[in-house]
């Protein structure tokens, strides 16, 4: 014969690619980003991204126990506020709707790994990441108040904390700023390779929080590069982080793939709202089938080399793969 190696062999039948199949998916590697705003029984849709909804701390309990029950275990928290000044200093009220979730969540659900996002950008006028000073993003204030906020998460019950800033050095102070106050269980979940990206656009419309002037590419990396990313993480795993992680995905599974190879800590990708949006229009104007989009986007993510995604897909892919 002249055909020796036939690979279709083992792609005869769903039984035999079982077998052969790399990368699996389950619903306990999925984190659900939620987001929060003040109220009660609120749901409130959010219009760039359909199919997601800002929640009150009762209704984000509501949600989780319906993701536990899905078997997912992990929600990221974001606040969506009203409330927004020129030093962000809501983002480090205790009674903030952030801590409040976050207590919520842990008397209902205590085993739930409970992460909030540490930024200032939903609570500062401007949309930043960081305090603005003489019309700069200024990085070792912005350490400060970080290391404030990511205090008042961990007091509140948060499991892990997630600075998504990229100011420079934060790990660290954040670490240092857990430590001191008690809080050496709580880990940090760092945005390590965070890209200046479009596919934040839905996000952004969540939480009212594009910047008002100019962009953020001051402080997050350009999307041409991938040696410095692999340094921005080395420098995050030195000052201490527990889990580093690549965002957006999709756009940067090479990315992931050069972290996995280069490091050996857990590595998270964050599928972003841009990502979600891709999916949910094209699959709106009949151009592909979502449930197989959804399913297959998460597979490549995770078989670039990712532990566990954020994913606005959570439950869904959940309810796919629980089947
Ligand atoms: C800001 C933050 C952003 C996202 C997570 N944290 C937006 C930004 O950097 O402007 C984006 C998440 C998404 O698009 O799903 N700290």
């Amino acid at each position: 014969m002249d055909i020796r190696y036939r690979p279709r062999r083992l792609r005869r039948s769903e039984p035999i690619r079982t077998l052969v199949r790399e990368t699996d998916l389950r619903p306990g590697e999925l984190i659900a980003p939620l987001f929060i705003k003040d109220g009660r029984g609120l749901r409130e849709p959010i219009d760039t991204m359909p199919g997601q909804s800002r929640l009150s701390p009762d209704e984000a309990v509501r949600e989780a126990k319906e993701l536990w029950e899905l078997g997912v275990r992990a929600v990221n928290l974001f606040g969506y506020s009203a409330e927004k000044d020129e030093e962000a200093t809501e983002a480090y009220n205790p009674q903030g709707i952030v801590p409040r979730a976050v207590r919520a969540l842990k008397d209902t659900l205590p085993e739930l790994c409970v992460q909030t996002d540490v930024a200032l950008d939903p609570y500062s006028i401007h949309g930043h990441d960081g305090l603005v000073i003489e019309g700069e993003v200024a990085n070792d204030e912005t350490n400060e108040v970080l290391c404030k906020m990511a205090v008042v998460h961990a007091d509140a019950g948060a499991d892990w904390v997630a600075p998504s800033d990229m100011m420079d050095g934060r790990v660290g102070k954040i670490r240092d700023a857990l430590d001191e106050a008690g809080f050496t269980r709580v880990g940090i979940l760092a945005y390590s390779a965070k890209y200046a990206s479009c596919f934040y656009g839905p996000f952004r419309g969540a939480l009212d929080s594009a910047p008002r002037k100019g962009d953020k590419k001051t402080y997050q990396m350009d999307p041409a590069n991938v040696r410095e990313a692999l340094k921005e993480i080395a420098l995050d795993i030195e000052e201490g982080a527990d889990v580093v992680m690549v965002k957006p995905a999709l756009a940067y599974l090479d990315v992931i793939a050069r972290a996995r190879d280069a490091f050996d800590v857990p590595i998270a990708a964050y599928n972003v709202s841009g990502e979600y949006g891709m999916i949910v229009a094209a699959s709106e104007r009949g151009w592909m089938d979502r449930e197989r989009a959804v399913l297959e986007c998460l597979t490549a993510i995770k078989r670039a080399g990712a532990d566990m995604i954020l994913t606005y897909f959570s439950k869904e892919a959940a309810r796919l793969l629980n089947r």
